[in-house]
């Protein structure tokens, strides 16, 4: 029976058929481990089921025992892992995509909602019972008719166009490839950054963090959005550099953001929290339990179709 580290705590119904397929370690108290524990807690083990709070850097991958021979991501993204430093010692990286797509793409709605429509301030009002209606009270951005920027148009940037088209939205979006007809139902391609941000009323942020991507929403960049713009993040946190969001944000060249990813979570820029123009969310990106459990069946799925063929479609390096 292959013996199985699983980094942190999941679903009941997942755990339970984890422990019918392997002789598996299981985080009972979610304890978030440190590099060391992880590498102690590894020992003997044949494959790893890692989740996205997990720093697999080129020197943890190194000290992990050789008999790691998988480690299965349970998030879409894999910015935590340090994929060539996996591949040099024979580590298959896995990934848990599809599953995903339509309750991250609803948190990418609902942060271009809550940041255009004032949702942070509209909160804080009726919870402290400190407002009172006005015909301008709060009045906030209408998607009805917006321009709304797509920044990588993979599954996820598809399901919210595919959203924020029914809400009156015209979809622009900038990827390595323009997509088929099929695909980008009606939306217009830009071969480039500038271009798609000059027409981003609204921002959505929804590609991978690579190194192409680190700080590519930047002081500079930022620039080329129209001003008043809004802009929002469900991909991941190090595509932005905070300080010059917050700055733009002062500036008011940033209407408001919405964010569900940040730079060394959970700790965010504290910039943002000042701002009543932040709508800002702790992670939920993939939060619900059809989609929990989805993502951890496809992590053991990786695990077992890796043993049994030695080669699994989800393998991202
Ligand atoms: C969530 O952020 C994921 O990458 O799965």
């Amino acid at each position: 029976m292959k013996k199985i580290l699983v980094t942190r705590k999941l679903l009941q119904s997942n755990e339970d058929r984890l422990k019918e397929l392997y002789d598996v370690r299981l985080n009972n108290n979610d304890e978030l481990y440190s590099q060391s524990k992880l590498i102690e807690l590894s020992q003997g083990c044949d494959g790893i089921l890692s989740a996205l709070t997990d720093k697999l850097d080129e020197e943890t991958i190194k000290k992990l025992p050789d008999t790691v021979k998988i480690l299965s991501n349970f998030a879409v993204g894999f910015g935590n892992i340090d994929l060539e430093a996996a591949k040099k010692k024979n580590i298959a990286v896995t990934n848990t995509p599809e599953v995903l797509t339509d309750a991250t793409a609803e948190i990418g709605i609902l942060l271009i909602l809550g940041a255009c429509r004032r949702a942070s301030e509209g909160i804080d009002g009726a919870r402290a019972s400190d407002w009172k209606w006005s015909a301008d009270y709060l009045i906030g951005k209408q998607l009805t008719g917006t321009r709304l920027g797509i920044l990588g148009m993979g599954r996820i940037g598809q399901k919210i166009a595919k959203v924020a088209k029914s809400l009156g939205m015209i979809i622009h979006y900038h990827n390595r490839s323009k997509l088929s007809e099929d695909k980008a139902q009606g939306a217009t391609y830009h071969d480039n950054l500038k271009s798609l941000l000059s027409v981003s009323d609204v921002l959505s942020v929804c590609c991978p963090a690579s190194k192409e991507t680190i700080n590519l929403i930047n002081k500079e960049t930022l620039e080329f959005l129209p001003k008043g713009a809004v802009v929002t993040n469900v991909a991941r946190g190090d595509i932005v550099d905070d300080e010059a969001l917050i700055d733009a944000l002062n500036r008011r060249k940033v209407y408001a953001v919405g964010l569900d990813v940040y730079k060394g979570e959970p700790n965010l820029n504290p910039g943002y929290l000042k701002h009543k123009s932040a709508f800002i969310l702790p992670h939920l990106g993939s939060a619900t339990k059809e989609t929990r459990t989805a993502m951890a069946n496809l992590a053991i799925d990786n695990i077992e179709e890796y043993f049994k063929t030695g080669n699994c479609k989800n393998k991202v390096n």
